[in-house]
């Protein structure tokens, strides 16, 4: 990997991780990810913001090397999360003077972490700029998005944002700019939904916090960077805001069959009615995929057999992904079956405290589904057409 220049001595210096298929032993990576690291080399001072994953160490330093960078005087630390700082004391020390420029929450982390000393840092304030001589950094607090430390640096001459995690996305590409806009579009929503969605409401203070800046490109510390950064800025706004669609995200799992026989009738329910249905076999579904499928649907249905008592494991932890992502839905129902009782609707109920939504009454069969089950399934796909009716969806 080389270094690419953006602008007169501004350039991406980070790493490509091509293979990497799963973060955080969690988030299935399709399409790898990069961690983006950028130099820039003032009149005066010479500042690298951002590291890269400590896996990757060893592309950064090569490709500073590459361009005979002897001398590093800051390390700006966005965030502390490792894969973007853990290659920091590896930096520091290759570049013995250099010092972490950062706020004090993310230094007090980087502490804790990577056990960076003392002695190394140098804290800004929100809004403090910093010059490199001919280049002036102005650095911007951006709490939540998605760490409570997570900040962004706008180079003022070259009106570049940095802007680390957020509006970034985990797909690994040789080119450096966002072109293929469909693909982008699709790794930055999954990325949105798998990180920052349960943030929306920092996420819309923060977009409103660098809407007078002068932005001609965004480079965030994952994925294409943005020369046109309406585009990206302009995704945030819409699934940030409160607006849903004409959806149903149907996650599901069935034993015998039950539950399926009911999930394929009420998917036709739905699609009769106008309503877009996206079903998740949940044993053999990518959860990012159903993550991003949380992100605009006005409802959630959950499909499950009840096992024991309860609701299938696969059920459960579709509930509990639900209600840790916090999605805008704004109507939520099972359906499933059970062979003679159970608690399943109460327990699935149970788990989503964080979702400010309405229940609309589940429909559980006993055993495999019966006319009636039908029937209660079409009444169910009615309620959620009216309901959708009321909410001005797009
Ligand atoms: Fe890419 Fe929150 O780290």
């Amino acid at each position: 990997m080389t270094a690419r220049k953006i602008v007169k001595n501004v350039l991406s210096v980070g790493a490509i991780d091509w293979d990497r298929r799963l973060f955080d032993e969690l988030i299935p990576l399709p399409d790898g990810t990069t961690y983006n690291s950028y130099l820039i080399k003032g009149k005066d001072k010479v500042a690298l913001l951002d590291t890269v994953d400590p896996t990757k160490a060893r592309d950064l330093i090569e490709n500073l090397a590459e361009l005979g960078v002897d001398r590093i005087d800051y390390v700006i630390a966005h965030h502390a999360e490792q894969d973007h700082s853990g290659s920091i004391p590896k930096i520091l020390d290759v570049y013995k003077m250099a010092k972490v420029v950062t706020n004090p929450k993310c230094k007090e982390m980087l502490k804790d972490h990577l056990l960076v000393p003392e002695d190394r840092f140098i804290t800004i304030a929100d809004r403090e700029t910093l010059s490199l001589g001919d280049k002036t950094l102005e650095f911007i607090y951006a709490p939540w998005v998605h760490w409570p430390e997570t900040m962004f640096t706008y180079l003022r001459e070259d009106k570049i944002l940095f802007t680390c995690d957020f509006l970034g996305s985990h797909l690994a590409q040789s080119e450096l700019y966002a072109r293929d806009l469909g693909k982008v579009y699709g790794s930055n929503k999954r990325y949105y939904a798998e990180i920052m969605m349960p943030f929306r409401t920092s996420i819309r203070q923060n977009l409103d916090k660098i809407k007078p800046l002068e932005i001609k490109i965004v480079a965030t510390s994952h994925g294409p960077i943005f020369d046109d950064p309406e585009f990206i800025l302009n995704a945030y706004r819409d699934w940030s805001s409160d607006n849903v669609k004409n959806e149903v995200v149907l996650p599901y799992v069935s034993m015998h069959g039950s539950t399926a026989e009911m999930v394929r009738h009420f998917i036709d329910a739905l699609m009769k009615r106008g309503i877009t249905v996206k079903p998740f076999d949940l044993p053999r579904t990518d959860v990012g995929e159903l993550a991003m499928a949380l992100v605009d649907a006005a409802t959630i249905v959950i499909g499950t057999p009840t096992v024991l008592v309860g609701p299938h494991p696969a059920a459960v932890y579709a509930a509990y992904l639900a209600n840790a992502l916090r999605p805008k839905t704004r109507f939520v129902s099972i359906i499933g079956s059970f062979g003679w009782a159970g608690k399943t609707v109460e327990q699935l109920a149970a788990l989503i405290p964080n979702l400010k939504v309405e229940v609309i009454p589940p429909v559980m069969a006993k055993g495999f589904p019966k006319k009636e089950d039908f029937a209660a399934l079409d009444n169910l796909a009615e309620q959620i057409f009216l309901k959708h009716q009321t909410l001005g969806h797009s």
